[in-house]
């Protein structure tokens, strides 16, 4: 039997393919430059410093303008959350999370919980995954000193009120930790400013469209951060005390000189094209894909694209099927129609609690700026076609 056409629908995973210009950023990092940044004074050297000022600075105009010297990059999206984390609670802590926030956040957060060393309250979500401010408010207590919101969820796309919490937060004299991983790349400059999180974390990889291996993490000057990893800096090098600067303070060891090249190559991509132009046509394939999904008799569409605050929206799709597992259904949209989606959980403990989805999770199918309608048609008449009772061998889209 000939292998279907790969139809790649995790990008909410990670983002593939890539613009070209991010693989070439990342292969002459890797193949001509070749160094270790900022630890010699020849010419490669200095080349490859450059490089990271500038997606410094390309990162830093992404978040609304802020001071590149607070922008840092971490290996990932996970150790820019567990870095904010560990590095700004303190024993006697009381954080806030979210029902909707990914387990890079959650776990960690409930490793210092279950250790005695904060109490954390994690707040409700809707069934389309939004928090209720409110919530936030009425959890709120004296010893509260962090609260922590996935800006998008990861299972059902739904943006969060990301100012409204923020002004919340600051009014009460707390921190915000904004999460990032589903937005950066598809909310827009201005949109972070008003937001103002204390903390932002994301990965490169999903929606900014780089490659793995970088994480972004601003924190906001004046918020005393301990470095989370120590290490070598190539900079004030005779001591044995951890640098001030912020990016030398937490970006101990060796940068990922490819990583960060192409990082800064997929943001110029996406700037080139305009942030919400792209987040608007990956949107749009989302919404089809929801719209015509839940005319399939049995299936059950969870996306906050088809909903009430479907503006900002990330171009998420999970749903289920009846009388089919999850995994099961990815299985066949992969052998028949070569549609790569995810099923489970997708890393979120406790999301699923309120979506009704606790016993196996959802399908879950994710638009990038390389897909096109027919990835949408594949989705939709594969599963309409094991829905009518067709075999698996026969489904062919
Ligand atoms: C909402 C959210 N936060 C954090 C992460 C962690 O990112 P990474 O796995 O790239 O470290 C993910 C990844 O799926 C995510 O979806």
């Amino acid at each position: 039997m000939k292998k279907p056409v790969r139809r790649y629908l995790d990008n909410a995973a990670t983002s593939w393919p890539k613009p070209q210009g991010v693989y070439e950023a990342w292969e002459r990092a890797g193949r001509s430059l070749g160094v270790a940044a900022g630890r010699g004074a020849y010419g490669e050297a200095v080349e490859a410093g450059r490089i990271i000022d500038r997606a410094r600075s390309l990162v830093a105009a992404m978040l609304g303008g802020v001071e590149p010297d607070c922008v840092a990059f971490p290996a990932g999206g996970t150790l820019a959350l567990n870095m904010a984390i560990h590095g700004v609670v303190q024993a006697g802590d009381h954080v806030i999370a979210t029902a909707a926030d990914h387990n890079a956040t959650l776990r960690p957060l409930h490793w210092l919980a279950s250790r005695g060393v904060i109490t954390l309250d994690i707040v409700p979500c809707d069934r389309s995954g939004r928090v209720d401010p409110a919530s936030i408010a009425a959890a709120w207590r004296s010893a509260t000193r962090l609260v922590a919101i996935s800006h998008a969820s990861n299972v059902t796309g739904a943006l969060q009120d990301a100012v409204t919490i923020a002004r919340l937060v600051h009014n009460r004299g707390g921190l915000l930790l904004l999460d990032a991983a589903q937005t950066l790349g598809h909310v827009s400059a201005p949109e972070f400013t008003a937001i103002g999180a204390d903390i932002l974390a994301a990965p490169a990889h999903k929606w900014v469209l780089g490659p793995m291996g970088a994480g972004i993490l601003f924190v906001r000057p004046g918020i005393a951060i301990a470095p989370f990893v120590q290490g070598g800096t190539g900079s004030s090098s005779d001591r044995l005390e951890m640098p001030a600067g912020f990016t030398d303070r937490m970006e101990a060891g060796t940068p990922d000189l490819p990583a960060i090249a192409g990082l800064a190559a997929a943001v110029e991509w996406l700037e080139a094209q305009s942030v919400l132009s792209v987040a608007a046509a990956c949107r749009a394939l989302a919404l089809d894909c929801a719209l015509r999904l839940a005319e399939v008799p049995g299936v059950d569409v969870i996306a906050a694209v088809t909903g009430s605050a479907a503006v900002g929206s990330a171009p998420i799709v999970s749903f289920t099927v009846d009388g089919f597992d999850p995994a099961e259904v990815a299985a066949v949209l992969e052998q028949a129609a070569g549609v790569q989606a995810r099923s489970g959980f997708h890393c979120a403990a406790r999301v699923h609690e309120h979506l009704g989805t606790a016993a196996g999770g959802t399908v879950r199918v994710s638009f990038g700026p390389f897909n096109a309608a027919e990835d949408v048609d594949a989705v939709v008449n594969t599963v309409a076609l094991l829905v009518g009772g067709e075999s698996v061998s026969s489904v062919r889209v």
